[in-house]
């Protein structure tokens, strides 16, 4: 059909403020988020589903607090797991997929051994997870730890074949979540003016004190740290607050391909 648009699968890093991106094919695939409650952490991650899904990647969303962001992702059809055990299923199914992916594409003879998702043209999968520490607290002791041991299995081995983690916590402490996921998240946002020295410090290695500048956190507003760019201040996009209008962007942004005047 003339002029038809057929979407591709878009690997390019995805924009957070200026010149700080989000790099989805290498290293600083797994993003740790933390901020103080009602400094824009649903919101950012509100975003990142949005660009994932207009670059054709697969999303999934825990949301623990069932809030509205959980709410608009089912809408829009994507997979929410709120409950331990929704949690635990979902997890077991993204770590059993990863497996398959690692047995169908890395692991046989002759397999390249710089390949990763995007170099053989497949579709990542992204775990938005919102409240990773309430879900954890939530969770009886053996829940907790089978959590934990599915998320380090993502963390640790999804990169190549294409798992990503986003995780939201609202502060961090060195013993909240296990060093073998915290190390693995290269793309580290934090957001918000009352952050503590702890906080800061888990989420970005370095101290307050060691900015060239005071603090400037807010909502919305605090810093990134990436592989690619050591720390920067950034402010993360503000997205519609009609969730109607919101539900339509990120369904036209999910089917982009959608030939004009079908399906609309
Ligand atoms: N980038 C932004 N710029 C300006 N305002 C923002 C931005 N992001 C969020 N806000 C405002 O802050 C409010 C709270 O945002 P959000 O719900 O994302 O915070 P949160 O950290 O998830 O809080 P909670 O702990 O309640 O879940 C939003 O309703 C919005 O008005
Ligand atoms: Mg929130």
């Amino acid at each position: 059909m003339a002029g038809k648009y057929i979407p591709g699968l878009n690997y390019a890093p995805i924009p957070i403020y200026g010149e700080i991106s989000w790099h989805i094919t290498n290293e600083g695939i797994h993003m740790l988020n933390t901020a103080p409650s009602g400094s824009g952490k649903t919101m950012y991650l509100n975003y990142l589903m949005g660009m994932l899904l207009k670059n054709q990647h697969r999303v999934y969303v825990v949301d623990a607090k069932n809030s509205s962001f959980g709410m608009l992702a089912r809408h829009i059809g994507v997979q929410v797991a709120a409950n331990t055990d929704e949690i635990i299923q979902l997890l077991t199914a993204l770590v059993c997929e990863m497996e398959e992916r690692y047995s169908k594409y890395f692991s046989v003879a002759g397999a390249d051994i710089d390949a990763n998702f995007a170099t053989l043209g497949l579709e990542g999968h992204f775990l938005i997870f919102d409240e990773v520490l309430s879900a954890l607290s939530a969770a009886g002791k053996k829940e907790k730890a089978e959590i934990e041991r599915l998320l380090e299995q993502l963390a640790l081995k999804g990169r190549a074949a294409g798992f990503g983690l986003v995780l939201s916590a609202q502060k961090l402490n060195a013993t909240d979540l296990p060093k073998a996921i915290t190390e693995q998240c290269q793309t580290r946002i934090i957001l918000g003016k009352v952050v503590s020295d702890e906080t800061f410090h888990q989420s970005t290695g370095l101290y307050k004190k060691d900015l060239a500048h005071a603090y400037r956190g807010g909502v919305g507003k605090g810093y990134a740290v990436t592989p690619q760019s050591g720390i920067s201040y950034i402010e993360t996009p503000l997205m519609p607050h009609n969730s109607r209008d919101y539900i339509s962007l990120l369904k036209e942004l999910r089917d982009r391909g959608t030939p004009y005047g079908e399906g609309r």
